[in-house]
């Protein structure tokens, strides 16, 4: 494993991960994605996505790896982490439910929708942010704009995309995560 360097404290939301190696594949898989690119700092979303595929999150500690490994601040990491919504800050369910709240999709029934999975999974429909079942097996988030505001409302369960999203469709994709 790289040698983490001095770092800046980050204070932000990320989740500890204090028990957090690299292990010998996954370093191999980043080793090979840092060659893809002409300077280091360009494979920075390609390790974030590697290191959730790998952990389920980001923690604060592989933020700091990764910074390490490209020879970057912490902050150069951490806010592609908060800026783009595929990239989870703390742990989420095995399935994760992200409806869309931009303007098209909230005239849709986006609301009634997240409402309705809220309901159906016993969360709370006011609640701010991720809410993740107790079971963890589903995690259910108000999303922005996932680029289909024609076919309100639209979501995403995992990387599956769906549209024009009814209740009964609804209970159909929860019946789809087994
Ligand atoms: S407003 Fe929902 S996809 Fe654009």
């Amino acid at each position: 494993m790289s040698e983490i360097h001095p770092t800046e404290p980050i204070s932000s939301p990320l989740v500890s991960q204090p028990d957090f190696a690299v292990p010998a594949e996954l370093q191999a898989e980043i080793d090979g994605l840092v060659t893809h690119y002409p300077n280091k700092r360009s494979a920075s979303l390609m390790l974030l996505h590697a290191v959730q595929g790998h952990f389920g999150y980001i923690s604060r500690e592989a933020v700091e790896w990764i910074a390490a490994r490209l020879e970057l601040q912490p902050i150069n990491v951490y806010e592609l982490v908060t800026f783009y919504p595929m990239f989870h800050a703390k742990p989420v369910g095995r399935y994760h439910l992200k409806v869309c709240r931009t303007l098209s999709c909230a005239l849709g029934g986006s609301y009634e929708l997240h409402e309705h999975f809220c309901r159906k999974l016993g969360l709370d429909p006011q609640a701010h942010g991720a809410q993740t079942t107790k079971d963890g097996k589903f995690t259910v988030e108000f999303v922005e704009c996932l680029a289909s505001c024609g076919t309100a409302p639209v979501m995403m369960c995992n990387d599956a995309f769906h549209e024009g999203v009814s209740e009964k469709r609804a209970d159909e994709i929860l019946g789809e995560c087994k």
